[in-house]
């Protein structure tokens, strides 16, 4: 693969995934994206479609960034950080979230609350990102194995697939499942939506096998967006859910995790 296919891919993968087209409605050639990359260093603007987490802070967002009320975190005394994650638990459905630097905390501190124990094991897709490129964070930090089930085109994973590596909790030599985690939109599927149906069922299964579902939201908004459906929708079916500001939201980092109190206080 040369370094123009490689562009030309991360293109293609981003109008899929950002723009949330179905498919590739049209495809630049090597040479149209060379005479972008021209462009780029003339006087005329061009969009850098790399990746969604190019976008930068706006002059708005400095200036509140720099007016910004501090305090101290530690004690729960900055209050704008309070507001931001009463203003996330509220958009999210949730009765508290917490605020950290990446996804990818977020993601491994949520599971790692919901599997405390030892010998437990969480059920995610192949493909997901928490499986293909958070580091195998959950096995080092938390000794938490992961199951990986192929992920469908559409960034689902079968049911019946899912709910037969469920593992019965009656026997010794077997870890123990505590979570189900879904991707919604899913980055590798190229930005597919799981539809609300698909993660109702997905709750239901894991209720009835008594286990939690962690959501990781990366880019929850263009999911609800193009659902049209507030993001609390999606997430009243997810017991945990994870959001990043540095996906599109302008932010060069920080991420928030959300449930309920218990586990934000864990
Ligand atoms: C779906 C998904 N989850 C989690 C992450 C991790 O985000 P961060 O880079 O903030 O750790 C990403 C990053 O691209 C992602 O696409």
């Amino acid at each position: 693969m040369t370094p123009q296919h490689g562009l030309r891919h991360l293109s293609i993968r981003f109008m899929q995934g950002v723009c949330q087209l179905p498919e590739p409605k049209w495809i630049p050639s090597c040479r149209t994206l060379n005479a972008i990359r021209c462009l780029s260093s003339s006087s005329v603007s061009v969009i850098d479609l790399r990746s969604d987490t190019l976008t930068k802070p706006t002059q708005k967002m400095r200036e509140a960034m720099k007016n910004a009320v501090v305090g101290d975190d530690v004690f729960g005394e900055d209050p704008t950080v309070n507001e931001l994650q009463d203003v996330c638990a509220s958009v999210l459905g949730k009765e508290a979230s917490l605020l950290v630097p990446t996804c990818t905390m977020a993601n491994t501190a949520s599971v790692l609350v919901h599997c405390s124990g030892r010998f437990q094991e969480v059920i995610l897709g192949e493909d997901s990102h928490m499986h293909m490129y958070e580091l195998a964070g959950l096995a080092q930090l938390g000794g938490i194995q992961g199951r990986s089930i192929r992920n469908l085109p559409d960034g689902s994973m079968d049911l019946e697939e899912i709910e037969a590596k469920i593992r019965p909790v009656d026997d010794v030599h077997q870890p123990w499942t505590k979570a189900i985690c879904l991707e919604n939109t899913h980055n590798r599927c190229g930005g597919k939506v799981l539809t609300m149906d698909y993660v109702k069922k997905v709750k239901d299964l894991a209720k009835k096998h008594g286990l939690v579902v962690h959501l990781d939201g990366a880019r929850l908004f263009n999911a609800a967006t193009v659902l049209k459906v507030p993001p609390s929708e999606i997430t009243q079916h997810a017991d945990s859910v994870s959001v990043a500001f540095s996906k599109g939201l302008c932010c060069p980092l920080g991420s928030i995790m959300a449930g309920s109190k218990d586990f934000i206080d864990l």
